[in-house]
């Protein structure tokens, strides 16, 4: 045989699809080209696989090579293909006599034949499995991502002889099950309780609305109040995840790469806290081989930017769309890709350079123009986005060294819960699972308002001049506080709350 052709999975964006390998045996010239737009990664795969084929006891062809890998129009990165490459040129040569056409394979190698971890695993097993494959091999540092899949058969390989006993069925190799991988399914290891903060109410109450509805919330306050730290148990009293927002977060960690070892499944929403020296493209994604940003990896969690003000402009305007979107688009030269990010913003800052504006005792030593240059980092569309803006003054000593236990995260998760159940229940079929992303057609039938309420939030969209996205989100959180009160119309008391989270501007912003 001079041809052969082995079948493999490429990604896009999140998904993964089929390719083909196809690689061309010819008289002349020994050569070796690879077409139909390879990564600069795939052209490396030559060393690899003529080093892994001469060690495993083959013979590397000294002949023309062609390989090419279809479809041509979209780009191919990474070292994925080392594997599909290595059979077809065996197949090609005449040393592998097997049918592969039921099976995808993916996977690097090493000079000498080992079979080595890669990227998107998930996506691609996913993919095989639309397909119709009956069998995918993988690199068995991913068998755990590929053992979540079922209607496929899994096959973990750690070498290429361990491949070649599988194939030739002197050694087959056992599908890869989920009962191998004892932390399959993944939970956040315990995460900081909110029983070790003191006092902050307001705080608590509004990070509990938070969670409860998916909403953005800024949290404001002088230095040592406690805002990282009230952010940070944020996490201990977030739902877990449903089966499809599991499903889409794990594929976005696979892909970037960011999965604890053994991991199949992420069950707790992700927590990411970028530095705020975070460029564009690591927030938003990007790279020349393309990688989900902090947004993504995100991906129905919380994207905490601690010192807000401290990240650069560009960065924080890049996630304008995003917020609005919950998707981000990567431009390519080939094409274009998205990642989803429906994330929850968490920000926290001081009201100022010195910290103290607003302080009941200490005083403030900036200017109203330093104080003003400084909050203008954050721009009024971006403030807009936010829906919960909440200040956190600084704790009273009383409360500090009062013995009273506050109340624990499992209790306050408990009211989260009953809240996004009823959420879930309200949005069936819809494809959304939280208050928060409520698109505007449904938000008249989904907030219900009685007579009073009506006319209270008229009232207040003339008073405090409102935008058209605040009076939505505004609509929203009000929607959440009903939901924590489990009221299905909602009432002044609801509306009145979700008013006060949207006037803290007024007091920092509009000096
Ligand atoms: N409400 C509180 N209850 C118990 N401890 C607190 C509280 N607030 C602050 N602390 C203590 O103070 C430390 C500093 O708090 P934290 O880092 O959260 O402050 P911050 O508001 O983020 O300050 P900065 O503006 O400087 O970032 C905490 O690690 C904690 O030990
Ligand atoms: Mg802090
Ligand atoms: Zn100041």
């Amino acid at each position: 045989m001079v041809f052969a052709r082995v079948k493999s999975l490429g990604l896009l964006g999140i998904d993964g699809f089929p390719i083909e390998v196809e690689a061309d045996i010819s008289q002349g010239l020994p050569g070796f080209d690879v077409v139909g737009l390879p990564g600069a990664a795939v052209r490396e795969s030559r060393d690899r696989v003529r080093s892994s084929i001469k060690n495993c006891g083959f013979t590397y062809p000294v002949s023309r090579i062609t390989v090419n890998l279809a479809p041509a129009d979209v780009r191919k990165e990474g070292s994925v293909y080392d594997l599909p490459l290595l059979l077809a040129l065996l197949r090609a040569s005449g040393q592998l006599n097997v049918d592969l056409d039921s099976s995808a394979f993916v996977g690097e190698l090493s000079l000498d034949g080992e079979v080595r971890p890669i990227r998107g695993v998930l996506p691609m097993v996913i993919a095989a499995r639309y397909a119709g494959l009956k069998q995918v091999i993988v690199p068995s540092g991913n068998a755990a991502e590929g053992a979540v899949v079922d209607g496929i058969d899994v096959i973990p390989v750690s070498s290429v002889s361990g491949l070649i006993g599988h194939l030739t069925g002197t050694s087959p190799i056992a599908p890869a099950k989920p009962e191998d991988f004892p932390n399959l399914f993944v939970s956040n290891p315990a995460a900081p309780d909110f029983s070790d903060v003191c006092g902050q109410a307001a705080a608590r109450r509004a990070l509990e609305v938070a969670a409860a509805g998916s909403h953005n919330i800024l949290l404001i306050g002088p230095p040592g109040s406690g805002k990282s730290m009230l952010a940070r148990r944020l996490p201990s009293i977030l739902p877990d995840m449903t089966q499809a927002e599991a499903l889409d977060t794990t594929k976005i960690h696979s892909i970037a790469g960011t999965l604890p070892g053994g991991a199949g499944l992420l069950k707790s929403r992700p927590f990411r806290s970028p530095h705020h020296g975070v460029s564009v493209a690591g927030l938003t994604g990007g790279g020349s081989i393309p990688r989900p940003g902090e947004a993504s990896l995100a991906h129905n969690g919380v994207l905490f930017l601690d010192e807000f003000p401290e990240f650069s402009r560009v960065a924080m305007e890049s996630l304008r769309q995003p917020l609005e979107d919950n998707f981000v688009t990567i431009s390519r030269v080939s094409a274009s890709l998205t990642y989803p990010c429906s994330f929850m913003l968490v920000a926290a800052m001081n009201p100022c350079p010195c910290g103290y504006f607003g302080h009941p005792t200490r005083l403030c030593k900036c200017s109203p123009a330093v104080r003003s240059s400084y909050l203008s980092r954050i721009s009024g569309p971006l403030l807009d986005r936010i829906d919960l803006h909440v200040e956190v003054p600084p704790v009273e000593y009383e409360q500090l060294s009062s013995n009273l236990k506050s109340e624990s995260s499992a209790a306050i998760r408990e009211r989260v819960n009953a809240a996004r159940a009823i959420q879930l229940d309200r949005f069936k079929g819809a494809n959304i699972t939280s208050n928060a992303r409520i698109p505007s057609g449904m938000l008249r039938k989904a907030c219900p308002l009685t007579d009073a309420a009506s006319a209270m939030l008229k009232n207040v969209f003339d008073r405090l001049g409102l935008s058209a996205r605040a009076y939505d989100r505004l609509l929203k959180v009000a929607r959440t506080i009903a939901d924590l009160d489990k009221s299905e119309i909602i009432d002044t008391a609801h509306l009145a709350e979700s008013v006060q989270y949207r006037s803290l501007d007024r007091k920092y912003w509009r000096l």
